[in-house]
């Protein structure tokens, strides 16, 4: 099969496209035909980071990936033999966290269930594209939004609005009830509105900080700020998130995202998409940091 291979850790100039032997699924694995991935900013610093660091990430279940991508979506083309919930010709998505062998790639093997990475079927009247543009930023912005028990009427601020965290951040606090403001640059304001949001603030024009409003919720979804930079515009007992630290996948968490897919409504926002030879040039582009919401590898025209 053909996958795009990690030949040395640094410059995209590293990720080759190459002829590598398909995967067999081990009892307890499937394998799926990859029809879409993706290049998230994750994928980009494992990229970077010096081999000398992975066997402290391996405590936290992280793995240096011979060949990169976290998200996935496609069809189930065989099972093992311990496989319960899956069978040939499902429709599935999900993330490759914790293994060796990512989804850059014509096919990938995955667990059925991990420590680290989830599988599920994938929301019916959705694309593969979109599918697999969901789990690793739906998942992330979900599981600290909830933190934040939001309430009908509160306000919440989302900073960073136009990254993936953030995209899918001010669709999930919207469907949470919250009125959302959307921390964006003026030239994303219109993709920032057209996921919800109730209003937008440009952070290169003047210091938003010294509003006299108030935000009972903020959420740094692209990790470019502070509580201390962000404590006036921080209601009394309001509460402060940010996409720094670690966080879990969990299946509850894919399905219910799915579930949101499904109903349209959240929508994945997808910014570009690249065939699997050019995956090189995606990671180049998600570098720049200037990406819109999700950046997706075309496996597979469907
Ligand atoms: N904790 C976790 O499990 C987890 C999971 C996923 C991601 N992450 C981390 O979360 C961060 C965000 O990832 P992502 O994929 O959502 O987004 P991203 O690709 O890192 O961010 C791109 C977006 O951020 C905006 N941006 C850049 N600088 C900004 C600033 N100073 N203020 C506000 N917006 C700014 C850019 O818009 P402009 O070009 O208009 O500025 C662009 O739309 C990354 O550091 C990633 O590693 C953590």
């Amino acid at each position: 099969m053909k996958a795009i291979v990690q030949l040395a850790q640094g410059s995209a100039d590293g990720l080759r496209l190459q002829e590598v032997e398909k995967p067999t699924p081990k009892a307890n694995e499937v394998l799926v035909q990859v029809h879409a991935a993706t290049v998230t900013a994750g994928d980009v610093v494992m990229r970077k980071l010096p081999r000398l660091v992975y066997p402290v990430l391996a405590l936290m279940g992280l793995k240096r990936k011979s060949i990169p991508g976290h998200e996935f979506a496609g069809v189930v083309e065989a099972v093992g033999d311990d496989v319960t919930r899956f069978r040939a010709g499902d429709h599935v998505f999900g993330t490759t966290t914790g293994l060796r062998v990512g989804a850059n790639a014509e096919y990938v093997c995955v667990p059925e269930t991990s420590k680290s990475g989830v599988i599920a079927e994938k929301p019916a009247n959705i694309s593969y594209e979109q599918a697999a543009a969901l789990p690793v930023g739906g998942m992330t912005a979900l599981q600290i939004l909830r933190k934040a028990n939001i309430q009908h009427g509160q306000r919440a601020l989302i900073y960073g609005a136009s990254g993936s965290v953030g995209s899918y951040a001010v669709q999930l606090a919207k469907y949470f009830g919250a009125d959302v403001t959307g921390v964006c640059s003026a030239a994303n304001f219109e993709m920032v509105q057209s996921l919800g949001a109730d209003s937008v603030i440009d952070y290169a024009s003047g210091d938003f900080t010294h509003n006299t409003q108030t935000y009972d919720v903020i959420f740094d979804a692209v990790g470019k700020t502070s509580q201390k930079k962000l404590k006036n515009v921080l209601a009394e007992n309001g509460v402060y998130l940010s996409v720094k630290g670690s966080t879990s996948e969990k299946l509850e968490y894919l399905s219910f995202l799915g579930e949101l897919a499904e109903k349209g409504q959240i929508k994945p926002y997808i910014d570009a998409r690249y065939p699997l030879e050019q995956t090189p040039a995606a990671h180049r582009y998600v570098e720049t940091g200037r990406k819109k919401g999700n950046v997706v590898i075309t496996v597979v025209n469907s």
